[in-house]
């Protein structure tokens, strides 16, 4: 069954957790699928996870259809939210104009950073589900990351901003939340303030849902993040079997018997006669 907006409103309702994960490319979301988690946000972490920028602000509306095509390619029953990346939103027209590639490329529902509520009403007025994203807004935020400047909301002015920023973008008519690095008792607070869901990333246990980058959940990425869990570590099988790989290829124990076709019988002593008839090498 396809997961609506509605399912994950009714799943708030009923106090039942949203999960949610990233994810860039088809054979990801195939997997995402079998184990059932309810959305997939195509963030613009893409652009570090994936694509080798330096950081988010490289990442073009491009690159976001890009991979929302390979996504939606996989997708069944997930709630695909898509994000409008950095300098794609700054007028309602624009917004609006590049939201709905978005939603062309197989999105649900698109996200930005940011408490603009201009924008927020723009898209709803044109019929467009709507995701906000505070706290820490990887967009605006590079020089504060670059300097350790992580989490938002630890004091008080802080805390304050982002409760009201929360109840202007409920307001505005955003449909969903994501509260990102935010302490869990101020994210506790923002949750149980707001009735759209609200999905926390390194913000605590309290709020609807969760959301990890897919990359920091199985352990490929290069860094080890405080709010990710230490599941498993899959750098490190991956490296042996590339290192296998190349030795037993070096080494010409690949392929082996099993990995190889063989001609039918017969037709090789008459393939060789032909070759040699050709001046071929045999
Ligand atoms: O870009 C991203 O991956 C995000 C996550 C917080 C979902 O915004």
């Amino acid at each position: 069954m396809k997961k609506t907006i509605e399912y994950l409103n009714n799943k708030k309702k009923n106090q039942q957790k949203i999960t949610a994960l990233t994810s860039y490319d088809y054979p990801t979301t195939l997997l995402l699928e079998k184990a059932g988690i309810d959305m997939i946000i195509l963030g613009d972490s893409v652009g570090t996870n994936i694509l080798g920028y330096k950081d988010e602000t490289e990442v073009t509306l491009e690159d976001m259809i890009h991979h929302a095509k390979a996504v939606s390619r996989a997708l069944q029953n997930i709630f695909l939210v898509v994000d409008l990346p950095y300098r794609t939103h700054e007028t309602p027209q624009e917004a609006v104009f590049n939201a709905k590639q978005l939603l062309k490329a197989g999105a649900d529902a698109v996200k930005f950073e940011g408490i603009k509520e201009n924008i927020v009403q723009v898209l709803k007025d044109n019929g467009i589900l709507v995701m906000c994203h505070i706290g820490l807004n990887p967009q605006y935020h590079q020089e504060d990351m670059k300097q350790g400047k992580i989490t938002r909301g630890k004091i008080l002015d802080e805390a304050v901003q982002l409760l009201q920023g929360a109840k202007t973008l409920e307001k505005a008519g955003a449909d969903l939340i994501i509260l990102e690095k935010i302490p869990e008792k101020v994210a506790k607070i923002i949750t149980e303030n707001i009735s759209i869901p609200a999905i926390g990333i390194g913000a605590g246990k309290y709020c609807d849902g969760q959301v990890l980058i897919i990359n920091d959940l199985i352990g490929i990425g290069e860094k080890k993040f405080k709010h990710a869990p230490d599941y498993i570590n899959l750098r490190k099988p991956i490296l042996e079997t590339l290192l296998r790989y190349k030795d037993e290829t070096e080494k010409q124990l690949f392929p082996a018997k099993e990995h190889v076709n063989l001609i039918r019988t017969g037709e090789l002593e008459k393939f060789k006669d032909w070759c040699s008839n050709q001046g071929f090498k045999i």
